[in-house]
């Protein structure tokens, strides 16, 4: 195989209440990459559609993580690489990792898979750090296992792949208002209280239980957020109107999706998904900003061929 074009899913990093440690993968949203071996080594970005992003490779996420992964791999050739750009750049549902991830994954798989998912995620993280200045794993690692993903630990990287509940859907709206990761990073306090953090591991663990379990009250109960929300959510217009009118519509919990300004509930079943996305779709009529909305399954594949 020489060419292979892939499905790089958006995703949901943080999921409330685990900042840099959950992630989940969407269905409905995603960029399309096509990428070619080359005899010419190291990596061209021929071409970009749907978003003005730079094609020097040192300059690109894409072009980035594919150099990490050539500086590990024994093949001397190289690649050529083309990006079509679904995912709006800011928007907080994983633009920067569907690129990365999908350039390594299609990489890999064009030279019959040496490298592990958790070492293409590595090689993700460095697209990450050149679009936020942080090498985070929440959005690559779901985008290559699908699913819902935890990183259990960053040093040394492990990666724990989380049952979906079948019936779990996401509502996800995009306001179109710029809030960039490494802003909404900045203005995060370096440390927490004792009082937060028992709150915070008590949620992550009972939202990872819920998922196994695939007890929907127990995942509802669980996405709650009480250290980066109540810092972040003063970026997000009609936050707290879209979380209470959510709520009410019957999600079982709404927070910031990744760095935001995209906002997300998880909802059991699509009725109830629809609805929620209508209750955020209202929010932002209201307040006259743009937005884009989406009502997607969890994509349990994360990265595949089309
Ligand atoms: N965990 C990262 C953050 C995700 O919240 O900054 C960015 O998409």
């Amino acid at each position: 195989m020489n060419k292979i074009k892939v499905f790089c899913p958006a995703t949901i990093a943080n999921i409330s209440c685990g900042f840099d440690v959950l992630g989940l993968a969407l269905e409905a949203i995603g960029d399309e990459m096509i990428v070619q071996k080359t005899k010419e080594p190291g990596i061209r970005i021929s071409k970009i559609t749907g978003q003005s992003l730079p094609l020097e490779t040192a300059n690109n996420v894409a072009g980035v993580a594919g150099l990490a992964f050539l500086e590990q791999s024994n093949y001397t050739g190289g690649f050529e690489i083309e990006i079509h750009k679904k995912i709006k750049a800011g928007s907080g549902i994983g633009s920067s990792a569907a690129s990365a991830a999908g350039a390594v994954w299609a990489m890999n798989e064009l030279l019959d898979k040496p490298f592990s998912p958790i070492e293409l995620v590595k090689f993700a993280m460095q697209g990450e750090a050149l679009a936020s200045g942080v090498a985070h794993a929440d959005n690559v690692a779901p985008a290559i296992y699908g699913g819902f993903t935890l990183v259990r630990s960053y040093e040394p990287l492990d990666i724990i792949k989380i049952n979906t509940p079948p019936e779990l859907f996401a509502s996800v709206i995009h306001p179109q208002i710029e809030v960039k990761t490494s802003d909404s990073r900045k203005i995060l306090k370096t440390s927490i209280s004792l009082k937060d953090g028992i709150k915070q591991w008590g949620n992550v663990g009972g939202l990872v239980s819920g998922l196994f379990l695939e007890d929907y009250d127990l995942i509802g109960r669980s996405l709650v957020d009480h250290i980066i929300e109540p810092i972040r959510s003063m970026l997000i217009p009609g936050f707290g109107d879209v979380k209470s009118k959510t709520m009410k519509a019957g999600a079982l919990g709404t927070g910031i999706s990744g760095s935001g300004p995209s906002i997300f509930a998880l909802s059991r079943g699509k009725e109830t998904a629809e609805k929620v996305a209508e209750a955020m779709r209202n929010v932002y009529l209201n307040i006259g900003v743009d937005y884009d909305v989406y009502v997607s399954k969890i994509n349990t594949k994360g990265m595949h061929k089309i």
